[in-house]
């Protein structure tokens, strides 16, 4: 069996290529702590470098990060205005850990939305990160599943409109080449931290068949422990995509 450094655990020839992950419970982080809800956030970043560290160190090439909602701009204006503040900030303190590591920094989402300096930010980090090939870290801000799912077939309608597309030629592929994730593959597995079990209107057309991967783990306590865990628990999955055992061990 092929061995990956770090972790001989787990077994190199069945590493997800995309893991997506919710990341929850940095309020509830904080508020155990006695902690503005802030403070959870910025240790949550610290999660975020662990965990991407980690997708590098073992061969997952793309991540995707759920960083900030669509729903999320109905928060508390402080606290919307925090995280962004935290985003610009992280994103340029990261940059050269970003570069060390050979992570690609992509964003996903309403950008426009975001405060200029924040969109500014990102878009300097995408270009200076462009040419790096370990992994790529899809940060999902002003994001959801539907918004995305909407602006697909808004495209679509127009490609039937002019006459490019027949309506009866929509099909699967059609769909998710119109997504704005149509770069990347489907996500393998999904991870949510913090007990919650839900979607949370994330990437609803891409986790068809994700494996979905819940841990009580808070997010600013995700060490790179738990990530292996989670890893280890899908390499222990049989993965049918609708087809019986017999089939797929053929
Ligand atoms: C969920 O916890 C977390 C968020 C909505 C924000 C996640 C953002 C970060 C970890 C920082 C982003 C920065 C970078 C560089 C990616 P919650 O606030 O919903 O926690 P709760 O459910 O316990 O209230």
């Amino acid at each position: 069996m092929e061995q990956i450094t770090n972790y001989p655990q787990i077994q190199a020839n069945r590493i997800p290529k995309h893991v997506a992950i919710i990341m929850d419970g940095n309020g509830r982080w904080a508020k155990k702590q006695g902690l503005m809800r802030i403070f959870g956030h910025r240790r949550g970043v610290d999660a975020v470098r662990g965990a991407i560290e980690f997708a590098a160190e073992v061969g997952i090439e793309y991540v995707t990060m759920y960083a900030f909602s669509t729903e999320n701009w109905n928060r508390p204006a402080i606290e919307v205005n925090a995280l962004m503040q935290l985003l610009v900030d992280s994103v340029e303190k990261e940059l050269p850990a970003l570069m060390k590591n050979g992570i690609r920094l992509k964003t996903l989402g309403n950008i426009a939305e975001l405060p200029g300096n924040c969109a500014a930010q990102l878009k300097k980090a995408e270009e200076k990160t462009k040419d790096n090939e370990k992994t790529t870290l899809v940060l999902a801000l002003s994001y959801s599943g539907r918004w995305d799912i909407i602006e697909a077939m808004k495209k679509i309608g127009n490609n039937i409109k002019e006459g490019k597309i027949q309506p009866n030629e929509v099909d699967d592929s059609v769909v998710s080449a119109a997504l704005n994730t149509a770069q990347y593959p489907d996500p393998d597995l999904l991870i949510r931290t913090s007990g919650e079990q839900r979607i949370s209107n994330f990437l609803l057309w891409e986790i068809a068949y994700s494996e979905v991967y819940f841990t009580d783990v808070l997010w600013p306590d995700f060490t790179k422990n738990h990530f292996l865990d989670a890893i280890l628990d899908y390499q222990s999955r049989e993965r049918r995509f609708g087809k019986t055992t017999e089939q797929i061990t053929k």
